[in-house]
């Protein structure tokens, strides 16, 4: 592999720029900027593949700035094995930084990037993966276009330490909160203690949607083995830029593409990783658009049937303890893969990047640390998966069945004769606002029996589809000793909350889902085992409940507040879909076009 590679045999589709005989002019024009920062006319016409690298690192992108860094090392893999390398911005996502959410931001970014991996003069492309919706949105436009393609994780950062306790990002927010609300922090201690959760650079330390999307692209075959886990300052952070250079060359010579990597087995094997290491409820959402983009048939139900059952054997917070360097100290993903395997839950021949198999990369991987990866007969948790709940408040929604913890189980899932069920009171938010205004409004009567929805929080309700449904109980219950109440709702959930939602309920409010007709007071039954989610609303009244909005002009949401926010919501789908631009799913390997 280190080998300068032999030139392809087959005419690079960056030849149609650089060397078209039968357009001399043009190939001039193309030529003549290319030359403008000191690329020779040799080089360019040398028929060697252009790689691009997609760096999505910037100031305004913290948690993928180092792939800033990280790019001179895949540079130099990229030139050592033959390529040439043209390097560019793809539109930044910044998880916490991008307002109103960076929901919205993914399928921009995805949008963009097909526009440059189709219309420019690119062989292959390195994509620098890391922030949540970074790695969806690169997979998801390399997949449309369909030219060779390899990702590369920024990797997470050092673990958070506070008073010899770590402290993983994201999860922290909530514990501090929790201390702020009952007297035991002050503000200036609430900045401090969520801070020391950042002690570096990189993404998220925490299983929240970083750590679960990176682990996932290697599960797919998209990135080389062991390529996840690593920590974004250690050396071999550094290695495996110049390997993942390397490599794509070699890619680019054999014409490997996504859609030879992204299978059904490998959005199946994904499903079960995912499982295993307890991730992220914006996994589904990510996967599914992809597998749609790529054009192959995933659904929530394929979540439910293949993951659900696949106990949690990563041991992270917010489910667990430990945070990124333990876990990759642990073994990373082919540790856990290799478990799975062991089980005959991988399908072993899903191709990967390197050119060999799933099964190849990951058969003599072990755990090298059990606290923190636990074997699969001595899981952290059974079933670790995600329970489709369906009903007349949605068509689908989903629930962690991991962060379900002994607290909630004995509140709420009590009840000898019937131990998978739960009613209650329904207090309705329409929107974070809503909630942040009125959570602690005594004249809601919130206590340990409400259920908490959130509504208009979806991908046209607000635009991106709000990480807002993990709501926190009212300090007057928190300092009473209650600290979680169960959530639902048409948004999102932060990767990096423990809360016990329902979420990313589909259809949505904002395009008359049954949660718009819910109102604050109604009775409301969850049973897990079913799988449903009911109000316990008469029908004939539901149905007066439906003329009466539809008179309304359906559900009221907040007007676009920018020129991207009213396209996106036009032409959107629901969560459940992958929430991706509808209009752009027929096209499908376009590079070959
Ligand atoms: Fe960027 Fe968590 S906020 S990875
Ligand atoms: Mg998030």
């Amino acid at each position: 592999m280190h080998a300068k590679a032999p030139p392809s045999d087959r005419r690079l589709r960056s030849r149609a720029w650089f060397d078209n005989p039968d357009n001399i002019d043009m190939t001039a024009l193309y030529l003549e900027r290319y030359l403008n920062f000191g690329l020779s006319q040799e080089e360019l016409q040398s028929g060697r593949p252009i790689i691009g690298i997609a760096q999505t690192g910037s100031d305004l992108s913290p948690c993928n700035r180092h792939h800033l860094e990280l790019a001179k090392r895949v540079r130099e893999g990229i030139r050592e094995a033959g390529g040439i390398v043209i390097e560019f911005p793809v539109h930044p996502i910044q998880e916490t930084g991008k307002r109103p959410t960076a929901g919205l931001d993914r399928n921009l970014a995805y949008l963009g990037l097909v526009e440059v991996l189709y219309g420019y003069p690119l062989d292959g492309v390195v994509l620098t993966i890391g922030c949540d919706k970074t790695t969806p949105a690169c997979l998801m436009a390399a997949a449309t276009v369909n030219i060779p393609a390899i990702a590369l994780s920024v990797g997470p950062m050092l673990n958070g330490w506070f008073r010899g306790e770590r402290t993983g990002s994201g999860t922290i927010v909530w514990k501090a909160r929790e201390l702020l609300a009952k007297g035991e922090i002050d503000h200036a201690g609430f900045v401090k203690l969520v801070a020391s959760s950042a002690p570096s650079t990189g993404f998220c330390n925490t299983m929240g949607t970083a750590t679960t999307m990176n682990s996932l692209a290697e599960a797919l075959g998209m990135q080389l083995p062991g390529s996840a886990a690593i920590p974004a300052p250690y050396r071999d952070r550094q290695e495996m830029a110049y390997r993942t250079g390397l490599r794509i060359v070699g890619m680019v010579h054999e014409d490997m593409k996504p859609s030879d990597i992204l299978t059904r087995d490998a959005f199946l094997n994904a499903i079960r990783v995912n499982s295993a290491i307890g991730g992220s409820t914006n996994a589904p959402i990510h996967l599914n658009a992809l597998a749609r983009h790529v054009g192959v048939e995933l659904s929530l139900d394929d979540w439910q049937e293949f993951g659900e059952d696949i106990p949690l054997l990563v041991n992270l917070q917010p489910a667990g303890e430990y945070l990124g360097e333990d876990y990759y100290h642990a073994g990373g993903v082919p540790a856990v893969v290799a478990e799975l395997m062991k089980q005959g839950l991988i399908a072993e021949d899903a191709p990967t990047v390197n050119g060999r198999s799933i099964g190849e990369n990951c058969r003599a991987a072990t755990i090298q640390d059990e606290a923190v990866i636990r074997p699969f007969d001595r899981p952290l948790k059974e079933r670790a998966g995600f329970r489709v709940l369906r009903g007349n408040l949605f068509n689908s929604a989903i629930m962690k069945l991991s962060v379900i913890s002994a607290d909630f189980r004995a509140r709420y899932l009590s009840n000898p004769e019937d131990p998978d069920a739960f009613e209650g009171r329904a207090v309705v938010f329409d929107g974070p606002e809503d909630y942040h205004a009125r959570i602690d409004d005594p004249a809601l009567a919130i206590d340990a029996t409400t259920i908490l929805f959130m509504r208009g929080a979806g991908p046209v309700g607000y635009p991106g589809a709000a990480e807002v449904v993990n709501m926190r109980a009212p300090d007057y219950l928190i300092r009473a000793g209650v600290h979680e109440l169960p959530c639902i709702g048409d948004g999102r959930q932060s990767g990096t909350s423990g809360s016990p939602s329902i979420l990313n309920a589909s259809p949505e409010a904002a395009v008359g889902g049954g949660l718009a007709l819910l109102h604050t007071g109604d009775r409301v039954r969850i049973d897990l085992r079913r799988g449903t989610a009911d109000m316990l609303v008469p029908d004939d009244e539901l149905a007066q409940r439906r003329r009466t909005l539809d008179a309304e002009g359906g559900y009221l949401y907040p007007p676009s507040q920018t020129p991207w926010q009213e396209l996106q919501r036009s032409v959107v789908g629901q969560l459940e879909a992958g929430a991706v631009l509808e209009p752009a799913v027929k096209f499908q390997r376009i590079a070959q076009t």
